[in-house]
């Protein structure tokens, strides 16, 4: 790529538009700018009339752990950094910094732990295998749907004690406030979405009001009465980002997973052998797919990143799709390779607001991948995958495949 031929960002590319997430590939302009100009101005025809940026993994690294000079309090994506900031700021933790946002997160880790997670982690596992051994015995099947989008809608709900019967409105509800299926869903759909989530769970908290601490509901009622004081709207908001957080990310990763698969079968190969171990593959799959696009900060001070003058109130953009493909951080980062390592990611972002559900999504993927090599000897795209349209979330939300089963495996087979 030449200078005159370089995409201009807001012009010729942009990165607020879903369409040219979906429709395009921008990954030679992403390795331009990691080149070229690491930190990079967008201009936006609104208010604020621009953002910054980032596309190396080094000032990523550099923005996302430093909360106090980029803060997310102001809101910690484009759709709300450019429309006058997150209405949950300061009440929701992806949303919130400082002392209180490290007092909640501290009390909600630990539903993360593995212990914790024992008996999540035993009905995803189950849930799994069903699932996938269900869809290997009919051999074709679109895994977005039939099975990537029951896994983690299941995990989260599970931990949320969200009741079995409202798992699909959940899922309907989640996949339209976060990512749209098409170029022409409306934002006003993204917003009720969101407030029927936030209205479900009032409901269900005033019909559970003696909910037990162990779970993450109930550690959440709990805060309520303890120290931390915390207020009904955070706990909403908070429930509100779990529910988020947790299902769509995890589908858009599982999928990626089954399609980088299909197109590079000598790693799918290489898992089978037992050549890598699965939680490495694991990470490479997160790499891979880079589930969650960007991350969005605002500049607290004036401060210079990368030899670039950031004014106070500038909006800070990290797009973890490029940092994730940084050569200086990743050799031959456009290559698949599940025994990458190191594999410093960022698809779980760095710093204070490391992703909270990131062994929760590990246990799905690595449950996945378990029940894969459990009933599929191979797997083949069949038809054409549709991307989700979105400037947050990336990958498909279909995506037909045909799974040759491992006869053995099978239930009814002769063994
Ligand atoms: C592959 C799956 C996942 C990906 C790629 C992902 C990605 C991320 C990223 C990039 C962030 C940081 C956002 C920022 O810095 O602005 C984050 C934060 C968060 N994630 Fe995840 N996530 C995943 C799964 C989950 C799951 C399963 C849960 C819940 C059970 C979850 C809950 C959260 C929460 C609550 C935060 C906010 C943490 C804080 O700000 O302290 N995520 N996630």
């Amino acid at each position: 790529m030449t200078v005159d031929s370089v995409p201009r960002l807001g012009h010729d590319v942009d990165l607020t538009d879903p369409v040219h997430h979906a429709e395009r590939d921008l990954s030679s302009l992403w390795q331009w700018l990691r080149s070229h100009e690491p930190v990079a101005w967008h201009p936006y025809s609104g208010a604020p009339e621009g953002f910054w940026v980032v596309a190396t993994y080094r000032a990523a690294t550099e923005v996302y752990r430093d909360s106090e000079r980029f803060t997310s309090r102001h809101g910690n994506v484009l759709a709300t950094l450019l429309n006058g900031g997150d209405s949950a700021g300061g009440r929701m933790l992806a949303v919130a910094d400082g002392p209180r946002h490290q007092t909640i997160r501290r009390q909600l880790l630990r539903s993360f732990t593995a212990s914790a997670l024992a008996s999540t982690r035993e009905r995803i596992t189950a849930a799994a295998r069903e699932l996938v051994e269900r869809a290997a015995s009919k051999q074709t099947c679109d895994f977005a749907k039939d099975v990537a989008a029951r896994i983690p809608l299941m995990a989260i709900c599970d931990l949320l004690e969200i009741p079995e019967k409202d798992h699909e409105l959940m899922y309907r509800h989640g996949s339209t406030s976060l990512a749209a299926y098409s170029p022409d869903a409306a934002a006003e759909d993204s917003r009720l979405a969101r407030n029927e989530i936030l209205l479900y769970f009032a409901q269900l908290i005033r019909a559970r009001a003696d909910l037990p601490g162990e779970s993450i509901l109930g550690r959440l009622v709990e805060m309520m009465d303890s120290e931390v004081q915390l207020e009904l709207d955070e706990l909403l908001f908070n429930c509100y980002s779990l529910l988020l957080g947790g299902d769509e990310t995890t589908r858009l990763a599982m999928i990626g997973a089954v399609k980088a698969f299909s197109e590079m079968p000598s790693e799918w190969e290489r898992l089978r052998r037992g050549e890598v171990p699965i939680p490495m593959a694991v990470e490479e799959i997160l790499r891979w797919t880079s589930p969650v696009l960007h991350g969005g900060r605002t500049a607290t001070a004036d401060t210079v990143l990368e030899g670039k003058d950031i004014a106070a109130g500038d909006v800070v953009v990290v797009w973890n799709n490029s940092a994730n493909f940084d050569g200086e951080q990743f050799p031959a980062p456009g290559r698949f390779d599940l025994s990458r390592a190191p594999n410093r990611h960022l698809s779980f972002a760095y710093g204070p607001h490391y992703c909270l559900g990131a062994a929760l999504a590990r246990i799905e993927l690595t449950a996945l991948l378990e029940a894969l090599l459990e009933f599929v000897q191979d797997m083949s795209v069949t038809g054409t995958p549709q991307r989700v349209y979105s400037n947050f979330g990336s990958g498909f939300h279909s995506l037909p495949v045909q799974l040759e089963p491992r006869a053995e495996r099978l239930k009814g087979s002769s063994r």
